[in-house]
């Protein structure tokens, strides 16, 4: 089968990440489709240099994954932080600001994040922007209860929002039993950290999908395989 280049964009970032694992290290494993080809290098590690390793899933779906592929998982329960995460994006910026939650993965994902020493992000070269949201709608989950009255403060800050939908018939619910907001902003996101704090700040939302200030470092795989790293 042929593989497309956008594919194999993801499949050389995701393989160079599972990389920079050490034995012994507690791993944060992100979600998506990028992240993907990271668990079974790091699968294939295991098998073939006996790499030892802990993983913190960051979803429901990435946890099956790990486990089908025998990738031994802890809970946070018995981590007070962890090693090294390695993730994707759906947008990120010069200075390594992201949205992130196209796979409805943004809360976990987040607290995984803000535990790790160092978070590392697997991209594609489509992924990087100047700004952030011109593109991508920036997902926001909210409590179901509250969604109405978070959607009115969201239209305030001058965004249109959908809610994102299951099978185009009911509200797609996240791995926390709440629903996601896609949020537009005209041209844009003009600072995403403000933007950040205005909806941290609004009872019902449970987490925006912009992550300020959480990455480190930056993989970004090419359709030729190549895959440029880059540190903030
Ligand atoms: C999950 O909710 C997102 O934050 C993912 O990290 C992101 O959508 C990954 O995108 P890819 O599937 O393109 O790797």
């Amino acid at each position: 089968m042929k593989i497309p280049p956008v594919s194999r964009a993801k499949e050389a970032a995701g393989r160079a990440a599972a990389e920079l694992v050490r034995d012994g290290m507690t791993v944060g494993l992100g979600t998506g489709s990028t992240v993907h080809f990271t668990l079974e290098r790091l699968a294939e590690r295991m098998r073939t240099e006996k790499l030892a390793l802990r993983g913190v899933p960051t979803s429901l779906d990435t946890e099956r994954k790990a486990r089908a592929l025998g990738i031994p998982l802890v809970g946070l329960e018995l981590v007070e932080s962890i090693d090294l995460t390695l993730d994707g994006a759906d947008e990120i910026d010069a200075n390594f600001d992201m949205i992130k939650g196209g796979g409805g993965a943004l809360l976990r994902e987040k607290v995984v994040a803000s535990l790790s020493r160092r978070e590392v992000i697997v991209v594609d070269s489509s992924k990087v922007v100047e700004r952030l949201g011109v593109r991508f709608a920036l997902p926001v989950e909210v409590v179901p209860f509250a969604r109405a009255a978070v959607s009115r403060r969201i239209a305030a800050l001058g965004a249109t929002w959908t809610v994102r939908m299951r099978d185009g018939r009911e509200p797609a619910l996240t791995d926390n039993g709440n629903e996601i907001l896609d949020c537009r902003f005209a041209g844009g996101i003009a600072c995403a950290a403000a933007l950040e704090r205005e909806l941290d700040q609004i009872p019902g939302v449970v987490e925006s999908g912009l992550f300020i200030g959480l990455a480190h470092v930056l993989l970004v795989g090419s359709d030729d395989g190549r895959v440029q790293t880059r540190e903030r």
